[in-house]
């Protein structure tokens, strides 16, 4: 087809974000697994195991019996109303609670409502991609607040303290991606009264809720009933592809940010929500994953170690190990890219989640079987002795 005249070659006005390097390990990873080759995915922080057997029979049923119009299910946002009741001791009122496609739709729509063009907004450095291209993409300022494995990743009051002038909000994720790290009570409330004393809202990801393997997670309303909180039905209850996930906002903005929602995304998949419905009360069935994921994640680290990768902070939650690998690689994305097609492990490059110190890092999801940990140790035993970066590896690609 003709261009239109005056359009042609004219490049894109908006903002240029860059896509998660993991994407192009899953592509090889997909490549690869298509050709009949073994590949353990670790690159994803998906569950490989598929949403419990309740969600699927209710959206069998549903699919044989409902025209899935656009829907907004009363009954699941008053069964996750219960929810803060039954794991935080927290009354929430339904009308607080906010469906959303996934928390990446909670996030887009917390930074278009609260936030106007060109404000700051702190988050943690390493720490999910899709924060700072998001708010890039909207045109919003990331801050970074750099944490460190010596400080076991712990985000500190004073960090937030040191920041001049004030952000208009923070960013906070506890479990994190990709370290697993977990703020306890103590440091929820410094930094819950730090964000207080000079007004800066507080945004609390809280997808890696449930998923802990010691102390429970602390939500953000326990020490600021202002915070916006978004949660998720992709790792717990093992939807991801459903895509269905929740807010928690103030009551006085519940219409304001719903209307943000609706515009943006319509309602959320109607098929996830009646499903998500059936998986909220499998506690026995998710908290045998859990439990899966808590010896993956011990025996990835036993196994790491005595391949001489030892820089890592044992998680407290999620399903990730942060490896630093400087003796093995200047270069996170190429050990990554070579490791699925040299080795058929696919693994996340820390790139993704800290674009200064990343290159010397790595990222393991280990919400994979016991079966495939071991595969992916005995594959990276053949494979890293033989190891050394290309210095001409990127021309090639
Ligand atoms: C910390 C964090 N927040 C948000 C998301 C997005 O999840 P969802 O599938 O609910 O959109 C992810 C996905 O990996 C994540 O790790």
């Amino acid at each position: 087809m003709k261009p239109v005249d005056g359009f042609a070659g004219t490049p894109l006005r908006g903002a240029k974000v860059t896509d998660f390097h993991a994407a192009e390990v899953g592509r090889r990873a997909a490549r690869r697994a298509a050709a009949g080759l073994p590949v353990v995915p670790m690159h994803y922080g998906q569950p490989s195991c598929g949403a419990p057997p309740a969600a699927i029979a209710a959206a069998h049923r549903v699919l044989d019996a409902d025209p899935l119009g656009y829907f907004e299910s009363e009954p699941l946002i008053g069964k996750i109303a219960r929810h803060y009741r039954s794991a935080y001791g927290l009354e929430v009122d339904p009308a607080r609670i906010l469906l959303t496609a996934g928390a990446s739709a909670g996030l887009v729509a917390a930074y278009a409502c609260l936030f106007r063009h060109g404000d700051r907004v702190a988050m943690t450095t390493p720490g999910y991609p899709a924060y700072r291209n998001a708010l890039v993409a909207l045109g919003l300022q990331p801050v970074e607040l750099r944490t460190a494995a010596a400080r076991g990743y712990q985000l500190e009051a004073a960090d937030l303290d040191a920041l001049q002038p004030a952000p208009e909000g923070l960013l906070l994720a506890s479990p994190a991606n990709p370290t697993g790290a977990m703020l306890d009570l103590d440091h929820f409330m410094a930094l819950a009264s730090a964000c207080r004393r000079r007004g800066i809202q507080l945004i609390s990801d809280e997808i890696y809720h449930g998923m802990t393997f010691g102390q429970r997670a602390v939500c953000a309303l326990e020490v600021e009933p202002e915070a916006v909180v978004v949660n998720s039905f992709s790792k717990l209850y093992r939807m991801p592809g459903w895509r269905l996930g929740w807010m928690v906002v103030p009551q006085r903005w519940a219409r304001t940010i719903n209307a943000c929602l609706i515009n943006f995304f319509l309602t959320p998949s109607t098929l996830a929500q009646h499903a998500a419905l059936a998986v909220m009360d499998e506690t026995e069935d998710l908290q045998r994953w859990v439990e899966v994921y808590r010896g993956n994640g011990s025996r990835l680290l036993e196994g790491l170690r005595s391949l001489g990768i030892t820089s890592i902070h044992p998680p407290e939650g999620a399903f990730y190990l942060y490896a630093e690998v400087g003796h093995l690689t200047r270069d996170s994305l190429q050990f990554c890219l070579r490791a699925v097609e040299e080795a058929g492990v696919a693994l996340a490059p820390g790139v993704d989640f800290d674009p200064v110190e990343g290159h010397r890092y790595i990222r393991f999801s280990f919400a994979v079987s016991p079966a495939q940990v071991e595969q992916a140790l005995a594959s990276l035993a053949a494979w890293l002795p033989g190891y050394r970066d290309l210095p001409d590896y990127a021309r090639r690609q």
